[in-house]
């Protein structure tokens, strides 16, 4: 796509299969009709101001706003003049009533250990550490680093960084040293909370040892506090290194949370793009808030009585908005699980559901495909009658996966919220509505209310029923990223200059003739791998930092369960490539980004394939590496024979 002249994406995918909510949950949804559904997307469209403004009554506000969208994309800013408090929200207003004993977090460690924290524990747990980091010397508008496993500590850390104001950045546990050193620099991060270490099948995932090891390239970090988990070996910095459990007994639990402006930072994310270093997805605390609380009830369509559980780890912004954030601002009971879905074995997801009664369950492509992979014996062995509502966020869902998704896990009795959303958008954009939507497998359907979405040529012309193309934005909503972190410039030009006035994230998608969106996957060089974004950029670079590499590009290729593999085309130095270099080229990037990156395939090649404007001619790559034929014109290859050389090297 991005080096084709062509204006459309063709798309080749044909699903005509609809399943329509069953009449017992429309009746009961918060969003239960067409009419209902029309009405309000038509509202927020005509009057976002309106339609917002009326939305944020459900959240609690210190001071109520003055105005509720100022300025136009990309320098928006909602809620002006408001002051509000996200712990707040997640937290103390939910202590006035019945809910107070109502089960907030329900934690399962891998091995097996359990927590139950009620809203009042949680309470009583933040502002304990809310203190622990105010004595930290930790100030509002601090950044606090948060390495650590899927742990009730996390959750814990992160409203008390809101609630003083203090600015989360939360680097997923798999990511290795090197990535945790890059990303504490980028956000200048003074303290970093941890674990000795997080359980992962079986084995302990060692982070204080990452942390330590990334601390002699991070001067802006005075102090650490370690949360003891597994009870591992580490070693403690007097004076800079903190245990967790220490610090909380020096403490009270008195403290008032900040009444902070709408538009104060809540968070930073850290997600690849195509080009450069990670980029610090900011998000602001009302706007950011409203998102994911609506979002959580319509979509979720969460309910009083439910126990709803997202299995992605906090460490990516789906935990942040549906872990933590969307369902606790709706006073909801969330279940939290540590651990593998194949450990101790094949099926743990499903004993979980079966042992919590589970009735919401928000997971990945990813996980489904292996899921089918490992068998229908598992969940057939356990009673999932709890469930009411599936979800599904990551990657588009294959219709197959999405079939035994609703056959054997849903007991086509559940509907499927197929969810479209970005780290940048902070909250759901495009999905089912599960009282209202007929879905059709493989589709996420309709724009969620202030959402208006838009299938654009590069030059911004809207295509047709069945045209693919950009999937755009034409309007701001509250819970979009107001700027990458350090790098307005970068920002504005990576979201807001490919298509003249629209947001732009990288998707490709077209809509049917019902106006239903199909997501077609990413058109920049973004991977989707197991549902998370890394960049052929970042994965380029380790390799040639290795001190045999001269060049390196890298590609996807379809993979069975992943979605997307890693397939790197090497030329080296000197010498020829051997079994032993792909094995030390394989450890070193997982050493340098962390096991997600792992590549899939190394092969060794003279020379890449170039443009005579020195171009590598990626999509004749990708070909390669998915074993196809390639229609790629290849008149402007600089040398033919490098082709054939790279063909016959296929494994
Ligand atoms: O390509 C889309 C894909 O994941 C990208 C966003 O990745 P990330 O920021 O890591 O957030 C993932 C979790 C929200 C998108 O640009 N994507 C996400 N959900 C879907 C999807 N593609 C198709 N269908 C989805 N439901």
């Amino acid at each position: 796509m991005s080096s084709s002249g062509s204006q459309s994406i063709q798309s080749v995918l044909k699903e005509t299969r609809t399943f329509a909510p069953p009449a017992t949950f429309s009746a009961e949804a918060h969003i239960g009709s067409q009419q209902q559904y029309d009405a309000m997307w038509k509202r927020a469209k005509d009057d976002p101001a309106g339609f917002w403004g009326e939305m944020a009554e459900n959240l609690d506000w210190f001071r109520r706003w003055d105005t509720v969208l100022q300025g136009q994309m990309p320098e928006t800013q909602w809620f002006v003049g408001g002051k509000i408090n996200a712990s707040y929200n997640c937290v103390d207003r939910h202590l006035l009533g019945p809910h107070r004993n109502k089960a907030a977090i329900i934690w399962e460690g891998e091995p097996g250990d359990t927590r139950v924290l009620r809203y009042q524990d949680l309470h009583r747990e933040v502002c304990k550490f809310a203190n622990v980091l105010k004595k930290l010397g930790v100030q509002t508008g601090d950044r606090v680093t948060l390495y650590m496993p899927m742990i009730p500590e996390l959750t814990i850390a992160m409203l008390a960084c809101a609630r003083i104001g203090a600015v989360h950045s939360i680097i997923f546990g798999g990511f290795s040293s090197e990535a945790v050193a890059d990303r504490n620099n980028d956000a200048r991060a003074r303290v970093v909370v941890t674990a000795d270490g997080g359980w992962r099948r079986g084995k302990e995932v060692p982070l204080k040892a990452a942390v330590d090891t990334s601390l002699d390239k991070c001067p802006t970090v005075e102090k650490v506090v370690v949360v003891r988990r597994t009870g591992g070996e580490v070693d403690m910095v007097p004076d800079r290194d903190f245990w967790w459990h220490e610090l909380m007994e020096s403490v009270t639990a008195d403290c008032d949370p900040v009444p902070l402006d709408s538009e104060h930072p809540l968070f930073i994310l850290y997600t690849s793009g195509s080009t450069g270093k990670p980029k610090g997805v900011l998000h602001t605390t009302a706007g950011y808030l409203l998102g994911t609380t609506m979002t959580s009830r319509w979509v979720f369509d969460l309910k009083e009585d439910d126990t709803y559980w997202c299995t992605a780890d906090i460490g990516w912004i789906t935990g942040h908005s549906y872990i933590c954030y969307g369902p606790l601002s709706n006073g909801a009971t969330v279940v939290m699980y540590e651990g593998a879905p194949n450990w101790p074995d094949e099926g743990r997801f499903w004993e979980i559901i079966e042992k919590y009664r589970v009735s919401i369950f928000y997971t990945a492509p990813t996980a489904i495909r292996a899921f089918i992979k490992w068998g229908d014996q598992w969940p057939e062995k356990h009673d999932l009658s709890s469930l009411r509502l599936l979800g599904s966020v990551g990657e588009p869902i294959n219709p197959e996966a999405w079939m035994w998704y609703h056959k054997v896990i849903g007991q086509e009795r559940c509907p499927i919220v197929d969810t479209w959303w970005q780290t940048e958008t902070g909250s759901i954009m495009i999905s089912p509505l599960p009282g209202v939507t007929a879905t059709k497998p493989g589709s996420c359907c309709r724009p969620l209310p202030g959402i208006v979405p838009d299938i654009v040529t590069r030059d911004g012309q809207s295509l047709g029923p069945n045209e693919g193309g950009l999937l755009v934005m034409r309007q701001p909503w509250p819970s979009m990223l107001r700027t990458l972190y350090g790098d307005h410039e970068r920002f504005k030009k990576t979201y807001f200059s490919e298509v003249p006035g629209c947001y732009f994230a990288g998707d490709g998608a077209r809509h049917d003739e019902d106006g239903y969106l199909w997501v077609m996957g990413r058109v920049d060089d973004v991977l989707n791998v197991s549902g998370h974004r890394l960049s052929t950029m970042e994965v380029e670079s380790t390799l040639v930092a290795h001190s045999k590499v001269a060049e390196a590009a890298v590609v996807g290729f379809p993979h069975e369960i992943k979605g997307e593999g890693i397939c790197c085309f090497v030329t080296l130095k000197s010498g020829e490539g051997d079994e032993a270099l792909k094995a030390e080229l394989v450890q070193h990037v997982r050493h340098s980004i962390g096991a997600l990156a792992t590549p899939d395939q190394i092969r060794f090649a003279t020379a890449l394939p170039k443009t005579r404007s020195g171009k590598i001619m990626r999509r004749l790559l990708r070909d390669i590496a998915a074993g196809r034929e390639s229609t790629q014109d290849t008149t402007t290859l600089e040398d033919l024979s490098i082709l054939a050389k790279l063909r016959s090297d296929e494994e």
